[in-house]
């Protein structure tokens, strides 16, 4: 094989691992989003059952909280480019992309509501909490899901 024939296999080479790189990176990107969600869905559900007094700890409410803020926080890094319906199986919708100054702020809204939903759990003031735990599921989750995610 001469010199110029083995750089031709080599860079062909490389950029077929770079392609197959770029396949899999959206669907890491999806399966992060996915998982960042579900980690949302699961303290949402453990806050509402905490506060409620069905199940679970009262002392342990703010853990939930405060975690539930943190992954507000790591969702605006879980929407990049190319990571849409276009990109692989997702539910989230492509006016994420489209209309990214809208998402923004339904974003932003997300971040505020579970940050004062946290801020009421350390106060341990019940009515308070309850009706924030209504403001996060009416403000973000309900907000959010209605205009940027498929039915299932
Ligand atoms: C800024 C937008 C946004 C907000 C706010 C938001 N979600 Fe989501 N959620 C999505 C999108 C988009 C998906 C679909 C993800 C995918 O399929 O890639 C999703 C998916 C989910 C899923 C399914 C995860 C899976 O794949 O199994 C659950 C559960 C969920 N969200 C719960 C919640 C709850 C509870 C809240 C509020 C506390 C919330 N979400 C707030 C956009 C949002």
């Amino acid at each position: 094989m001469t010199l110029r024939r083995t750089f031709y296999t080599v860079a062909a080479a490389a950029m077929l691992l770079t392609s197959a790189h770029a396949a899999m990176a959206s669907e890491d990107d999806i399966t992060y989003r996915k998982s960042v969600m579900k980690a949302v869905g699961g303290n949402f559900k453990a806050i509402a059952l905490i506060a409620k007094g069905q199940a679970g700890d009262m002392k342990n409410l703010t853990i939930h909280t405060d975690s539930l803020a943190g992954l507000a926080k790591a969702s605006m890094s879980a929407f990049p480019e190319k990571s849409g319906p276009m990109d692989g199986k997702t539910s989230a919708k492509s006016e994420i992309w489209d209309k990214p100054e809208d998402f923004k702020k339904v974003m932003m809204a997300f971040v505020a509501e579970t940050e004062k939903l946290a801020e009421a759990a350390k106060s341990g003031d019940k009515a308070a909490i309850g009706a924030q735990i209504g403001a996060v599921g009416k403000n973000a989750c309900k907000a959010c899901h209605d205009t940027y995610k498929e039915k299932e």
